[in-house]
């Protein structure tokens, strides 16, 4: 039986699944079960940064692996690849962040601070923003997308509510003495890689100030230079102080790991006990991830997204004045990018038309394919995959 068959009998399908079963992969490319060789401008939901199997993840595993993966009473014990990790983020976070904390998924990040923003300030309400994507744990859930996503699993926490993503003064409107936090990405990454202001992020901090509100921002996407900076709110004009940080995907380029930070003054009101789990702060998730943010500080990643990203958007803007009646807009900051299309049925058949031609890229809600390449892609890996994606669209036009 095929590895397809095999999961489509026995495993739980929440999604629709693209007809390919990815084998291996190196660097810019992925290799399915058959040995074809695809082109991945996914990576991985924007988590192996570095590529696939890069050297620096893979000896990071093998040299912590072999001394221990998993502390005697977890957290209870001190670490040093812990300790490592620390002293290593402590110098690219935001200067308001005063203490991290480490966790499993993205998801985790959020609802950690929720709930501590929530037991902190004794308030309930969460503002968060059309569109956004926070985790699918029932807390994060409550402030992703809309309330017709919260609808589906009543009740679902109904103070929160939503405002749209990068108006201030509807936000200014609705935030009252009952709120406790709000919860906003730099970028929307799933809601189809929608960019604010420059200005906004910082006028939400200042309201958050004046108004006793904590602020959660989710780099859990936009963070480790994914968008040309270490992390996306520092794009803003003026310096955001967030109570709340979150982080995840490329902190570990592959390896399931997040963290999230705290202010001086949120750290102050964290008791014993609220918050904790059997592989938070795991050696071995924290010595990849030190290796992995070690490499981008060095390597100074960053600024090359920064330049790699201008050629990709410029590229992406080529294609949409080739297809205009196809393409209706293109978003990106670094090498975040996305097109918005004219249908979602375009989006399944240029999904599936990249993925016969060897390319892979993301279908996302509302009309969008995101492209989110590794963050080291190299000119002629990126021309190679534009092609693809060029002879795709010009299939697609035709068949539309
Ligand atoms: C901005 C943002 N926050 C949170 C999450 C959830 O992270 P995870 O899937 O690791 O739980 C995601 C995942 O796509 C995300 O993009």
């Amino acid at each position: 039986m095929s590895t397809i068959t095999i999961e489509d009998s026995l495993g739980i399908t929440f999604c629709n699944r693209q007809q390919v079963a990815i084998e291996r992969g190196e660097g810019c490319y992925v290799w399915d079960d058959a040995g074809n060789r695809y082109i991945d401008f996914t990576a991985g939901w924007g988590v192996t940064c570095l590529g696939h199997s890069h050297s620096c993840i893979t000896d990071a595993i093998y040299k912590q692996a072999l001394k221990i993966i998993q502390n005697p009473n977890s957290g209870f014990t001190y670490s040093p690849a812990r300790a490592r990790l620390l002293q290593v983020l402590k110098n690219v976070l935001p200067g308001s962040l005063h203490k991290i904390y480490f966790v499993n998924s993205g998801a985790e990040a959020n609802d950690a601070a929720l709930k501590l923003a929530r037991k902190i300030t004794g308030k309930t309400k969460v503002i968060a923003t059309g569109g956004s994507f926070h985790g699918r744990t029932f807390n994060t859930l409550s402030v992703s997308g809309g309330k017709e996503n919260t609808n589906r699993y009543l009740p679902s926490m109904p103070e929160n509510c939503f405002v749209r993503f990068g108006d201030y003064d509807e936000l200014a409107s609705v935030l009252d003495v009952n709120t406790a936090a709000v919860i906003v990405e730099p970028i929307q990454g799933e809601g189809g890689v929608r960019i604010p202001d420059l200005n906004y992020l910082s006028r939400v901090d200042q309201l958050c100030k004046q108004r006793g509100v904590l602020l959660i921002i989710d780099e859990i996407q936009t963070g480790f230079c994914r968008t040309g900076k270490f992390f996306a709110s520092q794009h803003s004009l003026v310096e955001i102080r967030p109570d709340f940080m979150t982080m995840g995907k490329g902190i570990a380029g592959g390896f399931p790991f997040a963290a999230f930070a705290v202010s001086a003054p949120v750290d102050a009101l964290l008791n014993r006990g609220d918050h904790g789990g059997t592989y938070c702060g795991n050696p071995l998730g924290c010595a990849v991830a030190a290796a992995v943010v070690g490499f981008l500080i060095e390597n100074r990643v960053a600024e090359k997204v920064a330049a790699s990203g201008a050629v990709l958007l410029a590229e992406l803007q080529q294609l949409q004045r080739k297809y205009p009646s196809l393409i209706l807009a293109v978003r990106g900051r670094g090498l975040l990018c996305a097109l918005e299309l004219s249908s979602d049925k375009v989006v399944q058949t240029l999904t599936q038309t990249c993925l016969e031609k060897g390319l892979l890229v993301t279908p996302t809600r509302n009309r969008i394919v995101r492209l989110i390449p590794y963050l080291l892609i190299e000119r002629a890996e990126m021309a190679a995959g534009l092609g693809i994606l060029d002879a795709a669209l010009s299939s697609v036009v035709q068949s539309v």
